[in-house]
């Protein structure tokens, strides 16, 4: 054993004192290093998905996407890619329990040829706003009270539903999170989408639209909220405990990568805009082309290093992929690495080991705290002279898709935003009946948990635009009238319920 900066230390029992029984001595430099470093070993959780879990694995590609997109990581038949994903969930801070109702966060990052692609993605295809300026009051009323601080980890309660009964565009997600999905059995039985719709763009520089998907291979499966309860109470840690059993086993859980790939004309057809992140593309319509599998087979050595250190960010893509104007995702990137530089303390935070590429990297960023790759020799900029240094490569190099894009400069919600309930009808038909009772279940529980009926009756009040017996099933078990519809923004189109 040795202090940090390698003296060999002979007795790590006692502190330095002035004889048997007196005071600590100020020299004493062992001491003093070990409870400092101690003092300082907390960082800030992260503001959302605070409590996670993740696991090391590798990416194999099975199908060559070369004629959509020219990301070696989806043309490459065959190549083995490293990969870290964190399971999170999002309400929670770091010590809540493992099985609360919520949305869980589905985080992979690839390390490729071309640089990390982080594919920061959640088990539900939807989210629950459409424009990123709401995600700071979706999530102050999503945790706790700002004055009594709790509930810590639930969606029950009334600054929640007070939001979302006030965010008509919420009630798809609000179906999904009100159904089984959200309550789990495993991180292992999750499903993982990217939901925002993103692009992928070829050699040629011609370009799709793409959604992405993770099918876990055991299938999707959830425990009931009684068994939930119970769960949270006698082990909260239950899914981390279950990855790290089923892997320590051998047991490799795998998921395969799917995407959804549409053009621009296809787009313009559907009845909702592929833009705004509380739609999915049906899957009847527009079918999930599996192209890889991932595995997961080895957990981290250090759960502080690697877990809570890893830095997701929507903006790391790699040549082959690009954002779409979804103005979730426009905000997101934007966010990520603001609120990293926070948590992490340094602009350097990608020299962290599970932060960095696996392939080659250079550029001339230098110093800032704990700098580990500041440029070597005489050149810090480009052009130079000197001959020294990285250049930037025309063939390989990121290059964003060319939209056309245009417009006067406006705060706006676009009126191809505007049917909230549409998709929610559909996913509550798409469910059995056995489903659409938790559903109303779980909404009579949490409703039932707000204390202002206002409340309760404006949430209420959403539902018969999505379904008339959800209505009277959730208005019935609250033991109150049927309150009048909320008026919808845009009339509901009639959809059949997915297969
Ligand atoms: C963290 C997903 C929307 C801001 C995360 C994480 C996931 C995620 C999976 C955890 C990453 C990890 O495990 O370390 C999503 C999805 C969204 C969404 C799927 C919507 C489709 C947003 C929006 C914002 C945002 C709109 C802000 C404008 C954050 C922040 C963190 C975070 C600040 C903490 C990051 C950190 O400290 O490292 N998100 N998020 N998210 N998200 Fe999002």
């Amino acid at each position: 054993m040795t202090t940090q900066v390698g003296m060999p230390i002979a007795d790590d029992q006692n502190s330095l004192k002035l004889g048997d029984r007196g005071p600590h001595l100020l020299e004493d430099q062992i001491f003093r290093e070990k409870l400092f470093h101690f003092d300082h070993e907390r960082i800030p959780e992260r503001v959302v998905h605070a409590r996670g879990y993740g696991a090391h694995g590798t990416f194999e590609l099975t199908d060559d996407l070369s004629d959509l997109t020219r990301a070696k990581v989806l043309t490459e038949v065959g190549e083995k890619t490293e990969v870290f994903v964190r399971f999170s969930t999002v309400a929670g801070n770091k010590g809540s329990a493992d099985l609360a109702r919520d949305v869980r966060g589905f985080a992979v990052k690839f390390y490729t040829k071309e640089g990390n692609w982080d594919l920061v993605g959640n088990n539900i295809p939807v989210f629950f706003i459409q424009d990123a300026i709401k995600f700071p009051d979706l999530v102050h009323a999503a945790k706790q009270e700002p004055d009594r601080a709790f509930p810590q980890a639930q969606t029950a309660h009334d600054n929640f539903w007070d939001f979302i009964s006030l965010m008509p565009e919420s009630m798809h997600m609000v179906m999904w999170i009100m159904s089984d999905r959200t309550i789990p059995r495993s991180f292992r039985f999750m499903e993982g989408f990217g939901v925002h719709t993103f692009r992928l763009v070829n050699a040629e520089g011609k370009a799709s639209f793409v959604k992405f998907h993770w099918k876990p291979r055991l299938g999707v499966q959830s425990v009931l909220w009684d068994e939930a309860v119970k769960i949270n109470g006698a082990d909260p840690d239950f899914h981390r405990r279950d990855l790290w059993e089923a892997i320590q086993a051998g047991d490799y859980p795998q998921w395969d990568l799917g995407v959804q790939v549409f053009d621009d004309d296809f787009a313009e057809s559907f009845d909702f805009d592929v833009l705004d992140a509380t739609k999915l593309i049906p899957e009847e319509q527009v079918p999930v082309r599996i192209v890889g599998t991932m595995t997961l087979d080895r957990m981290p050595d250090n759960f502080f290093a690697e877990t809570e250190q890893v830095a997701f960010q929507t903006g790391n893509i790699v040549p082959g992929i690009d954002h779409s104007n979804d103005p979730l995702l426009q905000g997101r990137n934007f966010s990520y690495l603001d609120t990293q530089l926070k948590r992490l303390g340094s602009p350097n935070f990608n020299h962290i080991p599970i932060n960095a590429p696996r392939c080659p990297f250079a550029h001339f960023q230098q110093d800032g705290h704990m700098a580990m790759h500041n440029p070597r020799g005489r050149a810090n900029y480009e052009p130079n002279s000197h001959g020294l240094g990285p250049r930037e490569n025309p063939e390989r190099g990121f290059r964003s898709y060319e939209a056309e894009e245009g417009g006067a400069k406006r705060r706006v919600r676009s009126e191809s935003f505007a049917d909230h309930y549409s998709q929610a009808r559909q996913f509550y038909l798409s469910q059995t009946p056995v489903e659409q009772d938790h559903i109303a279940d779980a909404l009579v529980f949490e409703l039932s948990k707000v204390e202002i009926v206002a409340i309760r009756e404006r949430m209420v009040s959403h539902l018969p635009n999505i379904d008339a017996e959800l209505a009277e099933k959730v208005a019935d078990g609250l033991g109150m009238d049927l309150p009048d519809a909320a008026t919808p923004a845009r009339p509901v189109v009639e959809t059949e319920p997915s297969p």
